[in-house]
């Protein structure tokens, strides 16, 4: 088993990532609190995993709430009728909420128990590749808005995170692709070793190979976790992880949360950053072709969907929460490996980068 320490003071936390830890008990015995713990789950990862889970909690009592699976209930209502629950249930300040599923289920569940008593303990289980690698880590909580993705959340850190690699097996092939999205992000953004390691085992992480699972979760945590440590709140370093972001929430936005998975839209988000970068001249003609490439390799959409309009995308850029001051605010690359934050850039580039994706 390997752990990564999110480092933030009183409240860091350990990340456990390895195989089989659903099956070995009392291993986060240490972080329950309180006596009751409530799984929040949804119908799919139920029928996976929840037993399992709960014959492992026979020290406390348990209780699970199941949402409907899918990105469109990621919704305030789903976030009322978990704390109607929590309530009914009546959680002290002790109890413990588990989000045992993918980034829906962590961001839904995470925001009940920020708010749920003004903050209750909170596990994170991660079931999906984008989970482990991200939406677990990190205290980002909340729920879209009709006028936009995640519009209304809280920072709220869990007390661990335990990312069992055996959960995988059961997941779609699509939905690991989607996971893909953000592991290269990292590469990306922060390793350009990471992303050349990635482009060399392209064949091995696709055919699910446990320790090149293992090194990808591990390595992107790690990325992860130290920038959160040093910028928690995203007043500045922390938004590199959302490089391709403006233009993926768009894209999600257009369609209908859920028509694209959450990585398949970052996926085309991050290329159209990519190609802003070399529009601004930093990255050369061959590093995008190679990013386009990577993508490609694991059927990630390289571009925004045809559908879409050029005023569709400006219209809901604009609308992101990362625009401040009314400009959009972009994640550019300087070099593979090394992302910065934008306000400053020519709206010209900006706007030949969305005709030339959307001609
Ligand atoms: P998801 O939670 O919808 O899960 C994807 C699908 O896989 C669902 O149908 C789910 O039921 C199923 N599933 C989950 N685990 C499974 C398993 N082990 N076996 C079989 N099926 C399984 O989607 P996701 O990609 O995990 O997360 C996307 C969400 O995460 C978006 O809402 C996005 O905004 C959010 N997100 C949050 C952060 C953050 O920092 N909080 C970061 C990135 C993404
Ligand atoms: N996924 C972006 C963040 O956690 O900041």
């Amino acid at each position: 088993m390997k752990k990564i320490v999110v480092n933030l003071g009183e409240r860091s936390y350990p990340i456990l990532i390895g195989e089989g830890l659903l099956d070995s008990k009392g291993l986060f015995d240490e972080f329950i609190k309180g006596k009751k713990v409530c799984i929040v789950t949804n119908s799919t990862i139920a029928e996976h995993y929840l037993d399992k889970l709960q014959s492992n909690l026979t020290d406390y009592q348990t209780s699970a709430f199941i949402i409907e699976d899918g990105e469109q209930f990621k919704t305030m209502r789903t976030y009322t009728q978990i704390l109607d629950f929590l309530l009914s249930w009546k959680v002290d300040r002790k109890s413990t909420v588990i989000a045992l599923g993918g980034g829906v289920v962590g961001d839904v569940a995470g925001f009940a128990a920020a708010s749920c008593l003004r903050g209750i303990n909170f596990i994170q289980i991660p079931t999906t590749l984008l989970a482990q690698v991200d939406s677990s880590v990190g205290g980002k909580t909340g729920v879209n808005h009709k006028m936009g993705k995640n519009l209304i959340g809280a920072f709220y850190q869990p007390s661990c995170v335990v990312a069992d690699l055996s959960t995988l097996d059961t997941l779609s092939s699509r939905e690991f692709s989607s996971g893909m999205a953000e592991v290269i992000k990292y590469g990306l953004i922060r390793d350009s070793d990471f992303f050349d390691w990635i482009e060399a085992n392209a064949v091995n992480i696709k055919a699910m190979h446990k320790p090149h699972l293992s090194h990808i979760v591990a390595r992107s945590c790690e990325i992860k976790a130290e920038i959160v440590s040093k910028d928690e709140k995203e007043y500045g370093l922390r938004a590199i992880l959302n490089l391709g972001h403006t233009f993926g929430h768009a894209i999600e936005a257009a369609l209908g949360y859920g028509q694209w998975l959450h990585g398949e839209a970052i996926s085309a988000g991050m290329i159209m950053a990519t190609s802003m970068s070399k529009a601004m001249g930093d990255i050369d003609d061959s590093t995008l072709v190679r990013v386009t490439k990577l993508f490609s390799e694991f059927n990630l959409p390289v571009g925004p969907p045809e559908s879409m309009s050029k005023q569709q995308m400006k219209g809901l850029m604009a609308y992101d929460k990362k625009t401040v001051d009314s400009s959009i605010r972009l994640i550019l690359l300087e070099q593979l490996g090394n992302a910065y934050v934008s306000n400053d850039y020519p709206d010209e580039l900006l706007d030949q980068i969305i005709t030339q994706a959307l001609k």
